[in-house]
């Protein structure tokens, strides 16, 4: 079994998120302790924004010059990872009103057509369906509407799906910013779940 944690937080050890995806992790490895693990972390090491400059690292043509090569080889080990993990434990902190940029660069690496999906003539199919995709969603606020998912979590859900992933958890840590009762509630709360998902 392959274990991929990808953390995206700029809060470093204050980051809700990341200590969470942590424990997430912690409980999993327990769990299965022949399990191998990868630790993408996308604050200390965030990939380039997509740019023209960097568009033949995504397939075009491949003429590359030296930077363009060493994004091709840091997009072909996230694909790896991403394509073998069969647990990915992400960590989604919401940052204006969206994710954090720093994932959506590394979403825009590994959404590619014929790698992670296909186009079909009955519309678009994932190739990286059968792996477990446990979110972990931080937020300083709480949303207004208890029935839909926040942005940054709509985000990554209909990335993916997309991709053809269905097994999605979410662990919620919420209103983080609304005063210290109301973070410490939500980290006890998160790590309720995060408990009761190893149960
Ligand atoms: C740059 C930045 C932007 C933020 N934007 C939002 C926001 O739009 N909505 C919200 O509820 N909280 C927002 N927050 C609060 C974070 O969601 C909160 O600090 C949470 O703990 C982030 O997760 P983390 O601790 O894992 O980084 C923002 C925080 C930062 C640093």
């Amino acid at each position: 079994m392959k274990i991929l944690q990808i953390d995206s937080s700029v809060l470093g050890g204050h980051s809700a998120s990341r200590s969470l995806t942590a424990k997430v992790v912690a409980d999993q490895r327990a769990k299965h302790p022949e399990a191998t693990l990868t630790v993408r972390d996308l604050d200390l090491d965030a990939p380039a924004h997509l740019s023209g400059a960097l568009l033949p690292v995504l397939g075009g043509p491949k003429d590359l010059n030296a930077v363009q090569e060493a994004e091709l080889q840091r997009t072909e080990a996230f694909l790896k990872e991403f394509l073998e993990a069969d647990v990915l434990v992400v960590g989604v902190p919401q940052y204006n009103f969206g994710i954090p940029s720093q994932l959506k660069s590394w979403i825009d690496r590994i959404a590619q057509a014929g790698r992670t999906f296909k186009y079909t003539e009955t519309g678009p199919v994932g190739l990286a369906g059968g792996k477990r995709v446990i979110v972990v969603s931080s937020r300083g606020g709480v949303r207004q509407d208890a029935n839909a998912l926040d942005l940054h979590e709509q985000t990554v859900d209909v990335v993916f799906r997309f991709l053809g992933i269905t097994d999605i958890t979410y662990v919620r840590a919420h209103g983080l910013a609304m005063g210290p009762e109301a973070r410490e509630a939500s980290l006890v709360a998160a790590n309720g779940a995060v408990a009761a998902l190893a149960a």
